[in-house]
């Protein structure tokens, strides 16, 4: 049996040692721990593939795509279209607002691709007919329920955006140790490449751009890396959920967040 990865609890640290960090080192550790949450949970190591019939696996795969289509509009809207309003007013930053207008463009169209790879699978493209669960309701307030740019940024760009592509089977982690690479279509994983998966990076960098400049003092800092604890631990049961339903099973320990 493997030991679980502990990822680096830096909600735990001092107040010193918070401040040492300049803005740009905090930002950078907030996503490097995404990214590890994403190398840990999403090795093939510590999955096994479950064997589905063609007719459930069609079924999945249509929950899938219609989770994914969910989450792209409620998470992928609503929170930068309230960003865009807790900046601050005059022209300081114009750039910032223009890119989180840019993003919720981009997310109005992952939408929309995700409800064409549930139409193409035999399910309904529209949002409305997908019966939300819980733990999809329960992510979605986890993203979009605060006062501060801050906290949605960590949340969002820099949490949900940074894992999200490991779980189409792209990110940091080779292709050959993704589970999710393994057992998606190849033609769907080729096919949210360009217009889903290459648009992320720009998400990410304007919640970088956001944290850099409202990370605030000790205490804000602490808050905000608490608020990656709790959605991290969300995040394993929201993609648990993912991965069960594409016909894979946890056999490895959970990364402890
Ligand atoms: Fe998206
Ligand atoms: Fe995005």
């Amino acid at each position: 049996m493997t030991t679980a990865v502990e990822l680096p609890k830096y909600q735990e640290l001092s107040d010193k040692e918070l401040m040492d960090w300049t803005p740009k080192e905090f930002t950078e550790n907030i996503i490097r721990k995404s990214e590890m949450f994403g190398e840990a949970f999403f090795d093939k190591e510590h999955w096994k593939t479950v064997e589905l019939d063609e007719e459930t696996r069609q079924k999945n795969l249509i929950e899938f795509c219609a989770r994914l289509a969910w989450r792209e509009f409620y998470n992928g809207v609503h929170p930068p279209s309230k960003q865009i309003v807790m900046l601050e007013q005059g022209d300081d930053d114009i750039g910032i607002r223009i890119r989180l207008a840019q993003q919720i463009i981009d997310e109005v169209k992952h939408q929309r691709i995700w409800g064409s790879w549930c139409k193409h699978y035999g399910g309904s493209p529209k949002l409305q007919d997908y019966d939300v669960s819980p733990e999809v309701i329960k992510q979605f307030r986890l993203t979009n329920e605060y006062e501060d740019i801050a906290e949605i940024a960590l949340n969002l760009q820099l949490t949900g955006e940074v894992i999200l592509v490991f779980l189409f089977g792209y990110g940091t982690l080779k292709p050959e140790n993704s589970i999710t690479r393994q057992l998606l279509p190849d033609e769907l994983v080729k096919g949210i490449e360009k217009e889903v998966v290459n648009d992320e990076p720009r998400h990410i960098a304007v919640g970088r751009d956001i944290m850099k400049k409202y990370c605030g003092d000790a205490k804000k800092r602490r808050h905000l890396l608490e608020l990656q604890q709790a959605k991290l631990e969300n995040t394993i049961k929201i993609m648990s959920r993912d991965l069960d339903l594409l016909g894979a099973e946890r056999t490895g320990p959970l990364p402890s967040v």
